[in-house]
């Protein structure tokens, strides 16, 4: 009996090293298994480009730039990815509202003035009263019913502000009830901001160019 359970258990092993051979491949891992006729040899882009366009007369050199661009994975390896986003050149508001002029941001603002009454005791109109914004408190103005997402806002209207709320109020305060996009130019804020100077007794100074 003890015999049997011997050859047995020897021959369970051996099926099942058998199996284990077929399941597992033998060779260097990572390595092809076969060798494709129709590989092109490695590319040297380096040596391409040094030698751009003159290395493309012959046909050779013109199949392996040719199958290089054709291969995804091997242009990963060879091409170091550009910086995913680069970031913003930071906005010099002061050199901006330098340059800016207030009568080209007075035509501008003539969009403001369909919601905002612009006038020294104005009216509030579908907006509140804009005489003396900047420097005035953010949702301050007397008489205007704001967006509780203004009217939870604090602080003033500084010029560092209202340059980054007139690009997108929407995103900027999100809730306002200000419908109005934003002007996407910088120049075009700094112009209607440089206007909006003009329209106070007691502006804070601009900010100086850095
Ligand atoms: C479609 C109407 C509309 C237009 C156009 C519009 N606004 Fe407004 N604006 C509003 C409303 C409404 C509010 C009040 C927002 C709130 O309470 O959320 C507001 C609020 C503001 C405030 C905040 C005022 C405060 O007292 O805190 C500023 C600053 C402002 N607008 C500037 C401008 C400028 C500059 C322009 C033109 C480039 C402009 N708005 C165009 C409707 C408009």
């Amino acid at each position: 009996m003890a015999g049997i359970s011997v050859v047995a258990a020897i021959a369970i092993i051996w099926i099942g090293s058998w199996f284990a051979h077929r399941l597992v491949r033998d060779g260097h891992p990572g390595a092809l298994a076969y060798k494709p006729a129709d590989m092109p040899p490695p590319v040297d882009l380096a040596s391409i480009q040094r030698g751009w366009p003159d290395s493309l007369e012959e046909p050779a050199e013109r199949g392996r730039l040719v199958a290089y661009l054709h291969d995804p994975a091997r242009q990963a390896s060879a091409v170091k990815p550009a910086a995913a986003t680069a970031p913003a050149a930071p906005v010099d508001l002061g050199a901006l509202l330098l340059k800016a002029d207030a009568n080209a941001g007075k035509a501008k603002a003539a969009v403001c003035m369909t919601c905002h009454d612009l006038t020294q005791g104005g009216p509030n109109r579908i907006g509140p009263n804009l005489w003396g914004v900047i420097g005035r408190g953010v949702g301050s103005h007397p008489g205007f019913s704001y967006s509780p997402a203004m009217a939870a806002q604090h602080g003033n209207w500084t010029y560092d502000r209202i340059f980054i709320f007139l690009a997108s109020p929407a995103r900027v305060v999100p809730g306002t009830k200000m419908g109005f996009p934003g002007f996407s130019r910088p120049e075009d804020r700094a112009a209607v901001i440089k206007y909006l100077v003009t329209l106070g007794n007691n502006p804070p100074p601009l900010p100086p160019p850095s």
